[in-house]
């Protein structure tokens, strides 16, 4: 079973990607999403190399865990996760969730994750099928299905892994699991209704929150009338 079964959070709920925030006004830019409504605040570290693309490291993770006390959902696209893991949730992230493609050794790095009180959380790309990582759905808190090729915010939704979630909700009825399923890149409020059907437990929107005006409404779309 998951470590963390009792996953406090309730669901479905929208967590706000930074990513897409202007990086001068990170401090505003939290102070948004948390009077928006939103659940929780997800993090995107890139490496430049897992991904195309660099962000930052474990200091903005600590300088915002100073100033919100939203849950911080770190998603980390770094190659070898387990080397910088413990960084991160010294850092105070409250999901910790890294790519099966980028870790040889997953149960270690789970294990690890829940040895310091975190959730664990374990993504995969659209490329990746649901089966590789069946065995670890008894471990992990979170099962992070990317519906875009990571790297980039305001890409368009692959259709193909919004099955992959149907698959993984049928897969944890069956099996009489509870990790949560996360669905990631091109959520808006055009995509969120099907994404929400399939039974996604959190939605994460970058460009659709902080590029619109309609972050509001989005955030109620998803969650429902608080
Ligand atoms: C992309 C990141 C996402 C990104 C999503 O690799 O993991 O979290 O912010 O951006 P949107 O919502 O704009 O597709
Ligand atoms: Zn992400």
């Amino acid at each position: 079973m998951c470590y963390y079964p009792d996953m406090k959070y309730s669901f479905p709920c929208l967590a706000p990607s930074l990513l897409s925030a202007d990086f001068t006004q990170v401090a505003e830019a939290v102070t948004l999403v948390e009077r928006s409504g939103a659940r929780i605040l997800h993090l995107d570290v890139m490496d430049g190399h897992f991904v195309p693309n660099l962000t930052f490291g474990p200091k903005m993770v600590a300088d915002i865990r100073d100033i919100t006390g939203l849950p911080l959902d770190v998603h980390l696209m770094i190659e070898e996760p387990e080397r910088s893991a413990d960084a991160y949730m010294d850092a105070g992230a409250s999901i910790l969730t890294f790519h099966a493609e980028a870790c040889v050794h997953i149960h270690r790095l789970v294990e690890r994750i829940h040895a310091r009180g975190v959730h664990a959380g374990l993504a995969i790309v659209p490329s990746t099928p649901l089966s590789s990582v069946e065995p670890m759905l008894d471990d992990i808190d979170l099962l992070l299905v990317m519906t875009v090729n990571p790297g980039f915010g305001g890409q368009t939704l692959i259709p193909l892994c919004v099955d992959k979630i149907r698959s993984a909700v049928r897969l944890r009825k069956q099996r009489g699991l509870d990790f949560r399923i996360e669905c990631d890149g091109g959520v808006n409020e055009t995509t969120s209704s099907e994404l929400v059907d399939a039974g996604t437990d959190i939605l994460v929107a970058g460009s659709a929150f902080f590029g619109s005006d309609a972050r509001d409404r989005l955030v109620q779309q998803v969650q429902g009338e608080e």
